[in-house]
């Protein structure tokens, strides 16, 4: 039978890969880097076959969508921010078995998804960026999962609830990734430059964000998911959180009892909140 070998919150932010180059930001994210790295040697210790990735990178206006394709190999520039990610190698497997059963479960629920075997459907860097650091010998598939931006949450909980399912009754073993930020208030246009990397957006959010992180800390996951519709819109959410809604349905929502152990210090990109956290199953 197969099993969620790993869940875990991750950042995805570019400054990661310019702190690897010369510059303002040379060296900075070696906490990120580091927790990336060893979220990846956990999840391959426990026999990782599949990495399920909530992308919100990769934004759907209608319905739910997986790139199950077979395999994943490109160049990749970033159309948000070539300036920032270009002329990324990179090859990984596909999971398309993962990505019907998936669809499939989810159905049962009366969601629309669609597991998508298109050659030119390209990786975003929500996935692209956590998988740099963490399955970095392509030895785990990768399968995408788009962020529907005009779901509800219950529609992303019920998401991630099937996904559960799906992949507990499959033959795989699957790390499961909420790739995005905490809160998401950027910078202004005016900001950007070499000072734009090391503040919260707002001292609301940096006071919620701060707040989420106690309260996972503290185990209070009941008290979370009843602020996280709030939260997503009111903190600017990243693709309003549905990464996060996934994460949480997958989990078991407010009856999640696991412990959430924090990889890294929360810092800020660009204006928004990041971290990783593992969620223990
Ligand atoms: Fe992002």
């Amino acid at each position: 039978m197969g099993e969620v070998v790993l869940a875990a919150k991750v950042t995805h932010v570019p400054s990661i890969l310019l702190s690897e180059r010369e510059g303002p930001l040379k060296g900075k994210r070696e906490g990120p880097i580091q927790s990336l790295k060893e979220i990846g040697s956990r999840a391959r210790a426990r026999g990782v076959q599949a990495y399920l990735i909530f992308d919100t990178h990769w934004l759907s206006n209608f319905g739910c969508h997986m790139n199950a394709k077979a395999h994943h190999r490109g160049v990749y520039t970033s159309h948000e921010a070539p300036h920032l990610i270009q002329d990324l190698t990179y090859d990984f497997p596909g999971a398309p078995d993962l990505g019907d059963l998936i669809a499939a479960e989810a159905s049962k629920d009366g969601l629309e998804v669609l597991a998508h075997k298109v050659d030119s459907l390209p990786l975003e860097y929500g996935a692209l960026v956590p998988m740099m650091y963490m399955n970095q010998d392509a030895s785990a598939a990768v399968l995408p999962v788009a962020a529907p931006l005009f779901a509800t949450v219950e529609e992303n909980r019920l998401f991630g609830a099937a996904a559960r399912r799906a992949i507990e009754a499959s033959p795989y073993k699957v790390a499961v990734l909420a790739s995005g930020s905490l809160s998401h208030k950027l910078v202004s246009n005016s900001q950007v430059g070499d000072n734009q990397w090391e503040q919260v957006g707002s001292p609301f959010n940096l006071q919620v964000d701060l707040h989420v992180l106690q309260l996972w800390r503290e185990g209070r996951f009941a008290e979370f998911v009843a602020m996280l519709p709030e939260y997503s819109t009111k903190c600017n959410g990243e693709a309003l959180m549905a990464d996060t809604h996934m994460l949480f349905g997958l989990l078991g929502w407010d009856r999640y009892r696991g412990r959430a152990e924090q990889l890294c210090d929360y810092f800020a990109s660009s204006g928004s909140g990041q971290v990783n956290v593992q969620f223990h199953l």
